[in-house]
């Protein structure tokens, strides 16, 4: 794990947290009086059907949206009433996959991975190529480097957002339904990208999915480095923690928000439909 990572993983104040959040556009409450905490080193799943609210609960996190009401705190710093100078600081530390992959269309993979260093003047040309070939190593697409985004598949762009989102060494992770209309084996290689993010960076993480598919492999696995493969968190009567939560939105609301088992223990009949 990089160092810095490693120092994030152990700064003081929470990755996220949203006290009372309300947001709506024009009659429609999409977020009501929110709140909830993702400690550094948690990771969080958003369940919710479409139109919950999930990818305008990820964008307010990156300050690309702003609360009618409430405080939202992001790696210990309150980010509500920040500038837009102030928030490309907090950015900086963020990594976010947007639903749609996002990539722009004009320029190549390794443009669109590099961006982040084109405001980044500390960081040399040659460095900054390394760090950008480096995340596409990860996600195993660095034979894309040259091509545009036009030239690949739905899949291989969605990897190279991934590594868009992990080049600058975040300390949060931010995934918008990373493996929406993909099929099962790439949805599972995405995950175990993800994962595999977790557990080599130590990174906190929201991870907004439809998929329980999803939930259950980033609650239940962790990413074993010599392997190269993910191994299930319970084995042998032993047991991994994931550090893994759930959170359930309804109606602008938290419906709920606990771990898998208490999400599995539910009788709340809403809130195990998400688990079939
Ligand atoms: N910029 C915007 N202007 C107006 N309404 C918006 C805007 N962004 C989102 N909304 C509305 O907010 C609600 C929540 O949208 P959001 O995109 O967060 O849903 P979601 O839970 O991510 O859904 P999906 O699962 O389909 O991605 C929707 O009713 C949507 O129409
Ligand atoms: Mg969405």
């Amino acid at each position: 794990m990089a160092e810095e990572q490693q120092r994030a993983a152990e700064a003081p104040g929470v990755a996220v947290e949203f006290d009372r959040v309300s947001l709506s556009f024009e009659k429609n409450i999409v977020l009501s009086e929110v709140s909830f905490r993702l400690e550094r080193g948690e990771n969080k799943i958003i369940l919710g059907v479409t139109g919950s609210g999930k990818s305008v609960l990820l964008k307010l996190t990156m300050g690309l949206l702003k609360p009618d009401a409430g405080r939202i705190t992001v790696l210990g710093e309150e980010i509500t009433g920040m500038t837009e100078e102030q928030m490309f600081a907090v950015r900086q530390k963020i990594g976010m996959v947007f639903q749609e992959s996002a990539l722009f269309d004009s320029v190549t993979v390794g443009e669109n991975v590099g961006t982040v260093f084109e405001r980044l003047t500390n960081v040399p040309p040659e460095e900054a190529e390394r760090r950008v070939r480096e995340a596409l190593r990860f996600v195993e697409m660095e034979q894309t480097f040259d091509l545009m985004p036009s030239e690949l598949s739905g899949g291989m762009r969605r990897r190279v957002a991934i590594a868009r989102a992990v080049v600058g060494q975040p300390q949060l992770m931010l995934y918008d339904s990373p493996t929406a209309g993909l099929d099962p084996i790439t949805s599972a290689r995405i995950m175990t990208l993800i994962v595999k993010q977790r557990d080599v960076s130590a990174v906190s993480s929201l991870l907004v999915t439809h998929r329980i598919r999803d939930a259950y492999i980033m609650a239940l696995t962790y990413y074993d480095p010599r392997q190269e493969k993910l191994l299930p968190a319970v084995q042998n009567g032993s047991r991994r923690d994931t550090n893994t939560t759930f959170l359930v939105l309804r109606d602008g609301n938290v419906q709920f928000q606990g771990t898998l088992e208490e999400m599995q223990t539910q009788r709340d009949p809403y809130v195990r439909r998400f688990l079939a």
